[in-house]
């Protein structure tokens, strides 16, 4: 017997694709409506995003950067948004951003070729802005991971409450204190001598330091490498000058005790707090013979990474 030929033309075609797509549609439909569709979002979060979208595409964001800025930051800071800011939708990727900072990465990043994760660095180091300005108070000065340099200040009156000797006339506060003693011990028993040159100073006795040293080599010259009193580090009583001979010089970078400090410093909890490749940071000249207690893993991440005190606590302290 013959077979029916069945001829396939573009009519016969279209006819099939649309039967094909009905089919498809209706399974689809019918398993979704039976399994109860398990991942759609529920309707108030979607509604809500969509309020936020609606609002972001109002300012003038384009729909996909709305939706990534939706993604990328919470609910609060969205609807505080206000206008439209040019590199919101990168910005909010980078980890450490803080939506306080918008203008000034954005000023930032208009004036320099910093890519966007040093841009937010800079801003939330606050180095963008001059040393000595945009000063804030230190609310916890008796916090262990107290912060002080050119823009965070102690108060003219703040002593440390728990200062102990640490040999050499000295002081420093007790956990530092005790630390910075088995430090020594330890570098002596390696056969090296090393001693505390200063320790906690007074807001007074920084004040005649620095007012001395002004006279001497004049403002500019003296702020490299002195802090003006309520920003010295040492008022802490948890910085340290060590010396083997009583001097304080970058020639110690060569003895075989800052080889030590380097290998040995941070199992101790303490830092080179003022790095030669950190000077643009910090505000300061490389000091071989600084160290701050930060404790010991602080000190240990600090030096696995390279990065000095303020990029610590903008990475893992959120602000400061
Ligand atoms: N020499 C350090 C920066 C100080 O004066 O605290
Ligand atoms: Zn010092």
């Amino acid at each position: 017997m013959k077979r029916k030929k069945v001829k396939i033309n573009f009519g016969n075609l279209i006819l099939l694709l649309i039967v094909i797509g009905l089919l498809g549609y209706s399974t689809y439909y019918l398993y979704n409506y039976f399994s109860g569709d398990k991942d759609k979002p529920n309707e108030v979060d979607t509604k809500y995003e969509n309020k936020l979208v609606k609002k972001l595409k109002s300012l003038g964001y384009t729909e996909s950067e709305a939706e990534k800025i939706t993604v990328n930051l919470n609910e609060e800071i969205v609807n505080n948004i206000d206008k439209k800011y040019d590199n919101l939708v990168e910005l909010s990727e980078v980890k450490y951003f803080h939506i306080e900072n918008i203008d000034r990465y954005e000023e930032l990043i208009k004036n320099s070729e910093y890519d966007i994760n040093e841009v937010v660095m800079r801003v939330n180091t606050r180095i963008d802005k001059d040393f000595y300005t945009n000063i804030t108070n230190v609310q916890d000065q008796d916090d262990p991971f107290v912060i002080v340099n050119k823009y965070y200040a102690l108060s003219k009156d703040y002593v440390p409450s728990d200062l102990i000797n640490v040999g050499n006339g000295q002081r420093m506060k007790k956990e530092a204190g005790e630390a910075l003693i088995k430090m020594l011990d330890d570098i002596k028993n390696a056969g090296l001598y090393l001693q505390a040159q200063s320790g906690y100073r007074s807001y007074d006795l920084q004040s005649s330091l620095y007012n001395d040293y002004v006279s001497r080599d004049g403002k500019e010259q003296a702020d490299t490498y002195s802090a003006r009193p309520g920003h010295s580090e040492h008022q802490t009583g948890l910085a340290i000058d060590v010396s083997k001979d009583g001097t304080l010089s970058k020639a110690f970078e060569n003895t075989d005790q800052f080889k030590w400090l380097k290998e040995n410093a941070h199992k101790y909890g303490f830092i080179l707090r003022y790095p030669s490749d950190k000077i643009y940071m910090t505000g300061y000249d490389y000091e071989p013979w600084h160290y701050r207690y930060v404790g010991i893993e602080a000190a240990t991440l600090i030096k696995n990474e390279g990065i000095t005190y303020e990029e610590y606590m903008v990475k893992y302290k959120g602000s400061y």
